[in-house]
């Protein structure tokens, strides 16, 4: 009999699923969920923008693009990334339009990794940036931030890290799960290191509009690094265009174009008709982007303070839309905190130790959804721990 399992890679098959799925899926087949579960904008995509991308349609441009995307979308990302975050980017030789910001991380890794090359990745992070430095043939070095430095990078943790094995560091800010915001010195001191050992940077900067105190400082503006960033960002949070599936990665011509090569290869273009939707995001998106940070500010002020004071100790995030609270006054495990919550007050939470070293003893709560849900949430996860 064919061994049809032992014809899957041996990198595939160590891979681990991603836990958010798990806990997706188990809440998918329940009814009566309040879901606190989900990475994504609950609202839906501007009018304008599903509009430009239905126009696009009916002019019947419907062919692959260049494969580093509309040159007319390259340049409007061009002008977006000098105003809002002041770096500037040349759209033909330095910008490649990806099918989200996972494809852009994916390219990333392929671009600069060779067999055992060290990228450092600070965690708690997204589920993907680990199996794509493996998948890559590199090592992941981990580093765990910790909850009393409100989960930012310590340089001296990053000095550790560092061996002469290291090739970059893989960076995410505004981060998912904690939420927590890099500020311009925070960011300064990382960059000292980085630059004294020669690495490369790769920032994951997709929640960058989903800043809610102060502007986000995007770390190819520091002196000095832009020539050693591939910076990532996207349309999916700050746009609400998940399901369209586009973002971008900026990065110095030479890493550019071979983070191209792998793209045109792999994925040869992103999606024509939400091409055109980012166009008119850009263009005049950005009020709704406003409107929407500013419901987002509030839902964080009430589901922050909400935590807190039913006992979950709780830092506040300064972007993105989670919540990430201490679950250890409770004594359970952060899997055994979410099972429990869903199987007995049906509230999908994801539990922090699938985002890697020093999430355990938290959960991500999503704050994503409308203010009756958010209250509803927290009436439940009372409930709970006061069972
Ligand atoms: C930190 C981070 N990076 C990248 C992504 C992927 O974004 P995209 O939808 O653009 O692929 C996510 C999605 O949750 C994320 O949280």
């Amino acid at each position: 009999m064919t061994k049809t399992k032992e014809f899957v890679a041996e990198s595939v098959q160590n891979m681990r699923p991603s836990g958010i799925r798990k806990f997706f899926d188990l809440a998918a087949n329940m009814e009566g969920v309040v879901s606190l579960g989900v990475g994504e904008p609950d609202f839906v995509t501007s009018w304008s923008v599903r509009e430009a991308a239905i126009l696009s349609l009916e002019k019947g441009y419907t062919s692959y693009t260049a494969n580093a995307g509309l040159l007319e979308l390259r340049n409007e990302i061009a002008d977006y990334m000098e105003n809002r975050f002041h770096v500037k980017y040349d759209p033909k030789e330095e910008i490649i339009v990806t099918v989200g910001a996972s494809q852009a991380i994916d390219i990333a890794m392929r671009a600069i990794i060779n067999p055992g090359d060290e990228i450092i990745v600070v965690e708690p992070c997204f589920v993907s940036y680990v199996p794509l430095v493996e998948l890559a043939g590199g090592k992941a070095v981990t580093i765990e931030t910790k909850p009393e430095h409100d989960f930012k990078l310590q340089p001296d943790q990053l000095k550790q890290a560092i061996t002469p094995k290291t090739k970059a560091l893989l960076i995410c800010s505004p981060n998912n799960p904690t939420g927590t915001q890099l500020t311009k010195e925070d960011l300064q001191g990382i960059c000292d290191i980085v630059i004294e050992h020669d690495l490369l940077v790769i920032a994951d900067e997709i929640y960058a509009e989903l800043a809610y105190d102060i502007q986000h400082t995007s770390i190819a503006s520091i002196e000095g690094m832009q020539e050693r960033t591939i910076l990532i960002n996207g349309f999916s949070k700050g746009f609400a265009m998940t399901g369209w599936r586009l973002g971008f990665c900026c990065a110095p011509k030479e890493i550019s174009h071979a983070c191209l090569k792998i793209h045109q290869y792999a994925m040869m273009c992103a999606s024509t008709p939400a091409q055109y939707a980012a166009l008119e995001a850009l263009q005049s998106g950005m009020d709704d982007v406003v409107q929407m940070t500013k419901d987002y500010r509030r839902r964080r002020n009430y589901i922050v303070s909400s935590l807190n004071e039913i006992g979950l100790d709780c830092h506040i995030p300064g972007g993105a839309f989670y919540a990430f609270p201490s679950i250890k006054s409770t004594g359970l495990s952060s899997e055994e905190f979410a099972e429990k919550l869903l199987m007995e007050q049906k509230v999908a939470v994801v539990p922090g130790n699938v985002f890697g070293k020093g999430g355990e003893g938290h959960i991500r709560c999503s704050y994503a959804s409308s203010m009756e849900q958010l209250q509803e949430a927290i009436k439940r996860i009372k409930n709970f721990i006061e069972k």
